[in-house]
Order: structure tokens, then C-alpha cells, then sequence
């Protein structure tokens, strides 16, 4: 039976005519003479992927017999791939070739790189090729990832529970570790390098001081061995008060020399355990978390102890920048801006600032974070959310790539400094499909800064996109990197649903590529995970490309947000209650009465829309430039506003909200048609969860409209009617 645990790396039977083709390429594979664990673990994945796909047991040769021998390894490892004088110059680390070429007048293909682990990648990237029904034949692949951290953050307690996890428990075994490694841990190292990833932080942000302690310590070392050989480097969260849980001080002041030197010891000890460490990533002051602010510190002063620390053993510190307080009535939106740009510069060299995508919290839609393209000095991360805290859990379908994309090509107009792009000696993918990806974005790229015509359009060119601040191309960034929520648990299909391992999935290829595209990376992953049958993976992405949009229409559409049932944010609760924190009530966002809805952030309102580059701020602030998406987020509006569409705005509303029960009702349909592609247990799951989820894109729509319409006064507009 189909469980989902092999993930996209199913590697089932090709059919005959494929199979053909691809043994002519796959006679024998050719190793390096020096071995290392990494190397080891291509050439095994390699043997099992091609032992699936093709049936075939590849073994392993000395030297090239004859044609269609596939040579992999780094000009250091083998002497073969030496003498090619192959251009490997322009990669980064982890960046690889993949080459049809000639030795000893046989035709071969290479997979080469400067180090061992862009040879797993290739690897990987080798077998995907098939996976996906692409041709062996006179490849000429270049590949880089544009970023250099594309972490996992697993929000995981040491009791095993999750924080927003809907895929059961923490598939850390914390009990049974070091001791006991479960094979599991390799598979989740493994799918992890295959889309690139190589980091992970294993514990929750709101973090236990244990984690610090030797025995975790331990426990943490014995997973970083599991996960080395597949690039996958461990970090883990530190609580800023640790000194004081677990080292008997009795202040965390970052400039007490007692507690700088408890955190020197601490990186020394953990450095000793586990000697590739990634760093530290904190979330300080934030939702009650302790901090430096609680001794009068800045932000720079708790991060820079903490790199103080780790700089000498080659770590980071990754601080976060999800600030808000409860006692700030500034709007949310603004705080974590109005708190970190004027640092900007203040950071030490090993640390990156965590910038969540959106200025309130992963909600279904949000514009993109103001930090972005507003700290020159300051290398940012962006933080994604994998797991669907607010779409849903793991039941809704709704695939993420859409969402990353959309924040990622955001144009934040900042051209204060821009390097041209590629300066930086990174080549990206150069394969036929990622030019047509680029492309296909290029026209689809939706300019967020003023229309023709209008003032400081020069400074919206489409450069200075988030991607290239991720990537670090907009500022020249000393460090880069991308986060991502994981979603992961001890669910036999990891995520809760097969259709959320396509969140795994798009989040790893878009850290590796930011410019990739979000529907030829579902397109992937249906092929991988299901069929690569074109009737099946057409209508399938169509269904994977539409589903965020409906979330957002039937949850929180037209710029609403954060209207989910207080503290679980399972289903709609846009109604008001009595809550400790005026950011926890959803009338705080939505700040609908009889006279209109929606937030004004414009200059009569908080004024958040100024956080962005001008044009961007101009165009958010107009009622009639903003994007629709973000109306209500930046306009609070009469109810009778009238919309591009000629409806007004309560009608409107109505619409997106029955537009998104319906795109749900198709989604359950075009499922049911595609029974004939899909083993019988992840059709009929999937089916089960699409049935829920049309129940409650209802269940969204009715309790919504019903409170609109009581604060609003208004009748239904015609042709609705009332829920049953
Ligand atoms: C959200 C989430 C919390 C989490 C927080 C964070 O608010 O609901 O569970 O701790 O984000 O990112 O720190």
C-alpha cells in the first residue's frame, strides 16, 4: 500500500520505452577513487534509484568499459573527472555539473563538482530526471543554489510535541537518542538533499534552556552524525535566559561578563560535540520570550553576545525579527520595522536577522515584510511557514508555492546600491526549463510600484525583488538565507497529507532558486509523487496552482487577515472576544462596523504603508492603485466602495467568499477524475480531506458572511442565499 513515506522519492518502475532509452546512459556507474561518506551516499542513491526506476542493478566499475557509463565525483576524488577539465569553476558550494561527454572515445555522462556534497546533489538532480520523464542525452547542466542556508526550523518540544505541527508527534525521539538512531532520521537527511537542504534547527524558537544541557547536547550530536553525510548541518534555538535555567546565574544580561562567558563556554562545549554546528536562532522578546530588552539592551547587544560566542567556532546567530508587545499600541504591522531598521548596521558579522514573509504572521495573504530591501547592512533570512498554521492545518489542500513565489518576486523598489546580478560568481541553473521558468515569470511578474505615468517608476525596474534580497544580490550580503516552518512529524507521510509533502518539496527547491517557478515545481512533484502521465499532472497542478487563492478566498479575501478562532486558528473567528492582547482579537484586523471594514494604514490610519520604498508606499496608500489582494489590508472602506468588478464592496465580499467554497467544490471534482492515476489509498485520503475541506471552506464562508452582515446591517446582495 501507497503510505506517502517514500516521499518524492518513490523511484517506481518507467515505462518500457523510457526504460530503454535511459539504460543506454546508466550501463555502469563509475566511483571515485577517494571515498567519503557523502560520495558513499550518491552512489547508493544513485543504485536504489536507478535499481527502481529502471530495474536494473547498476553495480560499480573501476574505469569506463564502454558507452553509457555515468562517472561521478570531484576533480579532488577522481582522477577521471580531473582530466575532463571540466568547468566547474563558476559554482558555488554545493553547485554541480552535469555533462554528456567523451572519454576514451565512449560516450558518458558526468556528475561533477568542486565538493562532495554538490555531487550528492547532483545525484539527486540525475534521478529526478527520470523521475520526470526527461531526456539523458546531451546534457549540459550548470547548477548553483542562489542561497547559502535553506534551513528547516522544526518547531519541535523536547516532550515531543509540535508547535502548530499537524503531522503528530516530533520525529526527534529525544528518550531513546543518542543512543538509538532511527533509520527514519536518514530517509528525513535524505529528502532533505535532495531539494538542497542543508540545515535544520530541531527545536521549537519558543525554546526549553534543556536543549543546551549535555545530555540534549548529546542527543543533537548523535543526529548531526546521522545527517552529515547528506550536507544537512544541525543549529539549534537557544533561550536567551538559558544562563540563568541551566547555569545557576542569577541575571542574562548580555553585557554581565559572567553571562559572556557562560555563552562562550556554551559554543565551546557544543562545538566540541558537534564540530560542523550551524549557530544559534533566537526569538527574544517576542510573545513573552525573554530577551535583552528585559536588562535594558538592544536587539544588536543580545545578538551580538550570542556571535561573540559562536564566531570563533565559524557559527551564526539567526535573530528573529517577530517582535510585537502588548503594551505597544503601535500597529502590529509596524513594530518589527520601527524596531529593527534604525539597528541596521549595529550587527555583528555572523549574525542574520529572521524575517517572517509578511509583517503580521504567515497568514493566508499578506504584502511582503517592510525589513526587506530596508537593511543594507544587515543580512536578512526570510522565515516561511511550511506548516499551514492558518490555511488549514493538514487537511485543507493548499500548496505553498504560489504563496512563496508571490512574495519572493515582490519588487520592493529599493535601488539604494544594486549590485548587477550574478556579480557574485554564482551561476544559476542554465538548463533549457529553467530559462523557460524564468521567463514564464518574467510575463507573469506583477510590479508592485506605481503604473506608467506615474512618479518614481524608475525605482521599480524588477530588481530589487525580495528574491534578490534573499539571495543576497540587492545588498551584496556577507551571509544568505532561507527558512522554512517545517511541517514535518511522525506521521508515516511526514506532513499530514501527501499533498503537504509538496510543501516540503516547492519550499526546498525555491531556497535553492528563488527564481524558480511554483507550477514546473508542482508539476515535479506530481510527476514524482504520482504520475508522470501529462492528462494527470495538468489537471492536478492546475488544482495544487488554485488552491492557496480559494484558502484566501474563503478564509480572509481582499487584504482581510488573521480572522482564525483565537489561539488554535482552526476556522473562522472573526467575531470579538475578551482577550488578553488587542493583536489576538480579530477585530483588531478586520475593525469592520457599521460604517465599513478593513485596516487603515494609510497616512490617516497607523501609517504602516510608509515602511515600504516610496513608490511601493504611494501605491499601497491609494485606494485605487493598491492591488485588490491587499485592499482591506492598507483601506478601511464604506461598504458601498465600488469595485473594479461594478460591485460594491460588501457584495464583493460576498463573491470572493463563494468563489472560494467553489473553487473547493472543483478542486473535490477534478480529484474525482483523477482516480485513474492514483493508487487506491492516497485517492481515497485525499478525497476524504478535500470532503473536509469543502465542508468547512462553507463552514468559513457562512459564519464570516453572517458576522459581516450583522455589523454591517446589510442584506445579502441578490442571488445569494442565507446558509441553510
Ligand atoms: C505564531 C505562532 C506561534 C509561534 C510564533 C513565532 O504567532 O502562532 O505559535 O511561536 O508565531 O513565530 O514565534
Amino acid at each position: 500500500a501507497e503510505d506517502g513515506y517514500d516521499l518524492w522519492l518513490r523511484y517506481k518502475a518507467v515505462e518500457p520505452q523510457w526504460r530503454q532509452t535511459y539504460a543506454a546512459s546508466t550501463r555502469q556507474l563509475v566511483l571515485p577513487q577517494r571515498q567519503s561518506p557523502t560520495l558513499r551516499a550518491a552512489a547508493d542513491e544513485l543504485r536504489r534509484g536507478i535499481g527502481g526506476l529502471l530495474d536494473i542493478d547498476i553495480g560499480a566499475a573501476e574505469k569506463v568499459t564502454g558507452d553509457g557509463a555515468l562517472i561521478l565525483g570531484t576533480p579532488q576524488s577522481s582522477p577521471l573527472i580531473g582530466k575532463l577539465a571540466l568547468p566547474l569553476g563558476g559554482l558555488a558550494a554545493g553547485g554541480y555539473l552535469i555533462r554528456s561527454e567523451q572519454v576514451d572515445g565512449h560516450r558518458v555522462t558526468v556528475i561533477a563538482a568542486n565538493d562532495d556534497i554538490g555531487v550528492l546533489y547532483g545525484a539527486f538532480r540525475f534521478l529526478q530526471r527520470m523521475q520526470t520523464r526527461r531526456s539523458l542525452d546531451d546534457l549540459a547542466i550548470a547548477a548553483s543554489p542562489q542561497v547559502e542556508r535553506r534551513l528547516l526550523n522544526h518547531w519541535d518540544n523536547l516532550d515531543r510535541s509540535v508547535e502548530r505541527g499537524y503531522a503528530g508527534q516530533s520525529i526527534w525521539d529525544w528518550w531513546r537518542l543518542p543512543d538509538y538512531r532511527h533509520p527514519r532520521y536518514t530517509d528525513y537527511a535524505r529528502a532533505n538533499a535532495s531539494i538542497g537542504i542543508n540545515g535544520t534547527v530541531l527545536n521549537n524558537v519558543n525554546a526549553d534552556a534543556d536543549i543546551l544541557t549535555p545530555r540534549y547536547i548529546d542527543k543533537a550530536a548523535a543526529l548531526a552524525e546521522v545527517f552529515r553525510p547528506y550536507g544537512l548541518r544541525v543549529y539549534l534555538s537557544a533561550r536567551f535566559s538559558a544562563p540563568m535555567e541551566i547555569g545557576g546565574l542569577g541575571t542574562a544580561d548580555p553585557k554581565d561578563p559572567a553571562v559572556r562567558r557562560w555563552w562562550k563556554d556554551k559554543a565551546s562545549e557544543v562545538y566540541a560535540a558537534i564540530p560542523d554546528f550551524g549557530g544559534f536562532l533566537v526569538k527574544a522578546n517576542s510573545e513573552g520570550q525573554p530577551g535583552p530588552q528585559d536588562y535594558g539592551r538592544s536587539h544588536a547587544d543580545g545578538a551580538n553576545m550570542l556571535a561573540d560566542a559562536l564566531g570563533p567556532h565559524g557559527g551564526v546567530v539567526m535573530w528573529r525579527a517577530f517582535v510585537y508587545a502588548h503594551d505597544n499600541p503601535e500597529d502590529r504591522a509596524k513594530q518589527a520595522y520601527s524596531e529593527f531598521k534604525p539597528l541596521d548596521g549595529q550587527f555583528a558579522d555572523n549574525v542574520i536577522l529572521q524575517v517572517k514573509n509578511g509583517p503580521i504572521d504567515f497568514q493566508p495573504r499578506e504584502p511582503f515584510h517592510p525589513l526587506f530591501g530596508a537593511m543594507p547592512k544587515t543580512p536578512l533570512m526570510m522565515e516561511f511557514q511550511i506548516t499551514k498554521e492558518y490555511l488549514g492545518f493538514a487537511t485543507h489542500l493548499a500548496y505553498l508555492g504560489p504563496l512563496y513565489e508571490e512574495v519572493l518576486e515582490a519588487d520592493t523598489c529599493r535601488i539604494d546600491s544594486p549590485l548587477p546580478r550574478g556579480q557574485i560568481g554564482r551561476t544559476a541553473d542554465l538548463g533549457a526549463e529553467g530559462a523557460r521558468a524564468a521567463g514564464e515569470r518574467q510575463g507573469r511578474r506583477e510590479s508592485v510600484g506605481p503604473g506608467p505615468g506615474e512618479r518614481a517608476a524608475d525605482a521599480c525596474t524588477g530588481q530589487a525583488t525580495v528574491a534578490s534580497v534573499v539571495d543576497g544580490s540587492l545588498h551584496d550580503y556577507r551571509h544568505t538565507g532561507i527558512a522554512g516552518v517545517a511541517n514535518i512529524g511522525r506521521d508515516r507521510d511526514w506532513s499530514g497529507s501527501v499533498f503537504n509533502q509538496a510543501n516540503w518539496y516547492v519550499f526546498g527547491r525555491l531556497a535553492w532558486n528563488p527564481q524558480d517557478s511554483a507550477r514546473a515545481v508542482a508539476e515535479d512533484w506530481l510527476k514524482m509523487t504520482f504520475s508522470p502521465d501529462s492528462a494527470f499532472v495538468q489537471r492536478a497542478a492546475d488544482m495544487m496552482m488554485a488552491s492557496r487563492e480559494a484558502v484566501v478566498d474563503y478564509m480572509t479575501p481582499l487584504g482581510l487577515a488573521h480572522l482564525m478562532a483565537t489561539g488554535h486558528h482552526y476556522g473562522p473567528g472573526p467575531w470579538v472576544s475578551e482577550l488578553a492582547r488587542p493583536e489576538w482579537n480579530p477585530a483588531y484586523y478586520h475593525r469592520a462596523d457599521a460604517g465599513g471594514i478593513g485596516f487603515d494604514r494609510t497616512a490617516e490610519g497607523s501609517n504602516a504603508a510608509a515602511q515600504y520604498a516610496p513608490p511601493v508606499a504611494e501605491r499601497f496608500a491609494s485606494r485605487t492603485a493598491v492591488p485588490e489582494k491587499y485592499l482591506l489590508w492598507f483601506h478601511h472602506l464604506p461598504w458601498d466602495h465600488s469595485m473594479p468588478s461594478g460591485r460594491d464592496l460588501w457584495a464583493e465580499l460576498v463573491h470572493r467568499y463563494d468563489r472560494g467554497v467553489a473553487q473547493v467544490e472543483k478542486m473535490r471534482a477534478d480529484w474525482a477524475q483523477l482516480e485513474p492515476f492514483v493508487d487506491r489509498q492516497r485517492f481515497v485520503q485525499t478525497g476524504a480531506f478535500l470532503a473536509i475541506q469543502e465542508r468547512e471552506a462553507r463552514w468559513w464562508r457562512d459564519a464570516s458572511i453572517a458576522y459581516f452582515r450583522k455589523v454591517s446591517g446589510r442584506e445579502l446582495p441578490e442571488g445569494v442565499r442565507p446558509p441553510a
